[in-house]
């Protein structure tokens, strides 16, 4: 359909077909009249199976979040070559995309772009006619670009802007060190096209290469292949050979080095926190090879781990050959290394077997978060295993007090919002609970057998959850058609909630908490006399986040008097503190509670915090004051999150 068109109608069509239904902040985008026409002229192409009723409209296989059109003009390559500007904050240079056609009479390719500054587009020499349409606030704007017949590659020249949402340029005061600047990429779910003009849908998938240049004292790193040792000369040279979904592309910059833990393991971090690091993550290896031996080979040659400062947003990103790890988990006890599991996992389910829209997120996370918990068992044995998955299901619990309905959906309908926007533990902790009931089923090594052959059908492809339904369908239903009920499966999901009698985990080392936690609150017990000789991280966890929710501030003032939780520097239980501490206004912890805003930027453990600020008028202020001040080391995501509870 992008034939003979006029580049604007083309541009009006990627839109319209993009934001459906998505309130665009730019009320003048599309003329009505034009709407109305193209409506029909989009509607021919909407053929749609709804898996359910309540999707009638929506076409399952169809990416709400990208105006390209891989399925007539697929990009195959990316070749970068990018100057890194820390003074500018920017990012100038180009990128040669090579295509390929589906559609062999198509000319037009449309590209995402966020922010980019386009400066021209080039093919074989000479420029091509290039149209940047108008940005909607979170898609971005399309770049329809007119391709002549036999043109299979071209180069676009650009810039990016100083606030991309994909990218953090950090000041030497906001690093370990404190001597050098600081650059990284977060991608996913819709962030690439603020750093590269490019096909942003996890559908497409691209090999690539490039070369970073950057100030000659820093190294750069990529999803890619990485040279340790590379002379620091300012210029680093990547590739990628196996084709990735643009969320996977990522780069930092900054004064890293690197340490080896293992064959295929080691660390790139900031000199101060490499030691720590590989200390904390040394189990890497065995994770590894531990994974291979129930899922099947690793596919990405190596595994290693960047450690970023402590504004990288997320807790980690399954960045191919190079997970993008926060410090916030460097412990000293290895009791958050759950998240490199998780990282890890995502080795073959996410980049391996890639979702293919974002409304199918679960079949990453949901997967990884199955497999974590395996992994986690299989190196740390049933008790960490059965801890990690109680404290998951309570974080589950306690979304799907707070989300509507329609978002405890594992097929989530996404369209007309922002993915951002729709974070939860749902597609997480949901997922892995519906893998588990389908494993308790089936039995273990049925269902570990089943996943390594999944892994394997659809490795390096990107697939919905209705096509996940078939193949489960003609895989285990058939097998084990007496064990398993097609029904419930629908409903897990496409339904709210969770299932009757889902398969809980339960710990034994909880019980203990649980009884000393009555007693203390009995009185039948003082604070100081609990024996937590023998806790552990989780169990600290576990015993505050069931504390009720309102405690008196002399309750509060014992159990930090006998375990000196202000002071806690495990971020998560100081997390969890810090939470209760604002619930109940326990004034010696929020001296804390500001320095913890202001030096931590993972969204998950501040967000929480400013959510419960919000809430009174005096923790209001000070959710203010604190964001005022932590808002210039915040990465764009962790402000936009927050702000609304600062207004
Ligand atoms: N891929 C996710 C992070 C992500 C998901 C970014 C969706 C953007 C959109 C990553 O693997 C992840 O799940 N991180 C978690 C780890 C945790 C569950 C162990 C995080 O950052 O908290
Ligand atoms: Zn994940």
């Amino acid at each position: 359909m992008f034939r003979r068109m006029p580049i604007f109608m083309l541009l009006t069509m990627a839109l319209l077909s993009a934001c459906s239904e998505h309130q665009n902040t730019d009320a003048d985008v599309v003329p009505e009249a034009q709407k109305a026409e193209e409506a029909s002229v989009l509607g021919e192409h909407e053929i749609s199976e709804p898996a359910n009723a309540s999707l009638q409209a929506m076409d399952v296989a169809k990416d709400y979040h990208s105006f390209s059109n891989p399925e007539q003009i697929a990009v195959t390559h990316i070749s970068l070559d990018l100057n890194v500007d820390f003074t500018k904050k920017v990012l100038t240079g180009s990128a040669m995309l090579d295509v390929e056609r589906g559609d062999q009479n198509a000319t037009t390719i449309v590209l995402d772009t966020k922010g980019l500054s386009i400066h021209s587009v080039s093919a074989n020499g000479s420029s091509v006619p290039f149209e940047l349409g108008k940005a909607d606030s979170f898609l971005g704007a399309p770049l329809a670009i007119e391709l002549p017949l036999g043109v299979t590659s071209f180069k676009v020249e650009y810039t990016t802007s100083p606030d991309a949402s994909g990218l953090q340029w950090l000041t030497p005061a906001q690093t370990a060190g404190g001597k050098h600047p600081f650059l990284f990429s977060q991608a996913q779910a819709i962030h690439a096209r603020s750093f590269i003009p490019l096909q942003d849908t996890p559908q497409a998938r691209v090999t690539y290469d490039a070369t970073l240049r950057t100030p000659k004292e820093l190294l750069a790193v990529m999803s890619a292949s990485n040279e340790p040792n590379a002379e620091r000369d300012g210029v680093y040279e990547f590739t990628m050979p196996q084709a990735v979904p643009s969320y996977l592309i990522a780069l930092a910059v900054g004064d890293l080095q690197f340490k080896s833990m293992g064959e295929r393991t080691g660390v790139y971090a900031e000199p101060e926190l490499l030691e720590s690091a590989a200390a904390e993550f040394a189990d890497t290896e065995s994770m590894l090879i531990e994974t291979e031996k129930r899922y099947g080979p690793y596919s990405w040659d190596r595994y290693d781990l960047l450690i970023l400062p402590p504004s990288f947003p997320f807790g980690g990103m399954e960045n191919p050959r190079l997970s993008f790890i926060t410090p916030t988990v460097i412990a000293g006890d290895k009791s958050l290394v759950s998240l490199i599991a998780h990282e890890l996992a995502h080795s073959w389910s996410g980049n391996t077997v890639t979702n293919a829209t974002w409304r199918d997120l679960w079949l990453n996370e949901g997967f990884t978060t199955y497999l974590t918990y395996r992994i986690m068992e299989i190196v740390y044995g049933t008790d960490r295993y059965n801890m990690e998955a109680v404290l998951g299901y309570e974080d589950l619990e306690e979304d799907m007090q707070r989300l509507d309905s329609q978002d405890e959906i594992l097929a989530i309908d996404l369209r007309g919002r922002d993915p951002d926007d729709v974070f939860s533990n749902v597609p997480y902790e949901k997922g892995a609970l519906f893998l588990r009931e389908l494993e308790q089923q089936v039995g273990r090594d049925n269902f570990d057998r089943f996943l390594t052959q999944y892994f394997e059908k659809f490795a390096f492809q990107s697939i919905t959850t209705d096509e996940f339904l078939a193949y489960l369908d003609s895989t285990l239903l058939v097998d084990h058609a007496d064990k398993l009920d097609k029904a419930r499966i629908q409903q897990w999901v496409f339904e709210p909630g969770v299932p009757d009698n889902p398969p809980l985990a339960e710990s034994n080392a909880f019980a203990m908490v649980d009884a000393a936690r009555a007693q203390w609150l009995s009185g039948e017990l003082a604070a100081s006399d609990i024996d937590t000789q023998s806790w552990v991280v989780h169990q600290w966890l576990y015993f505050l986040n069931n504390l009720p929710e309102t405690l008196s501030v002399e309750q509060l003032a014992q159990l930090d008097a006998a375990f000196d939780l202000t002071a806690s520097k495990n971020n998560e239980i100081a997390h969890s503190w810090l939470l209760m501490s604002v619930r109940n206004w326990y004034e010696p912890a929020l001296p804390r509670l500001r320095e913890y805003l202001v030096s931590i930027g993972r969204n998950k453990l501040v967000k929480p915090l400013y959510r419960e600020l919000s809430k009174t008028e005096r923790g209001k202020a000070l959710g203010r004051a604190a964001f005022e001040k932590a808002k210039p080391g915040y990465h764009p995501l962790t402000v936009k999150a927050n702000e609304g509870f600062v207004e």
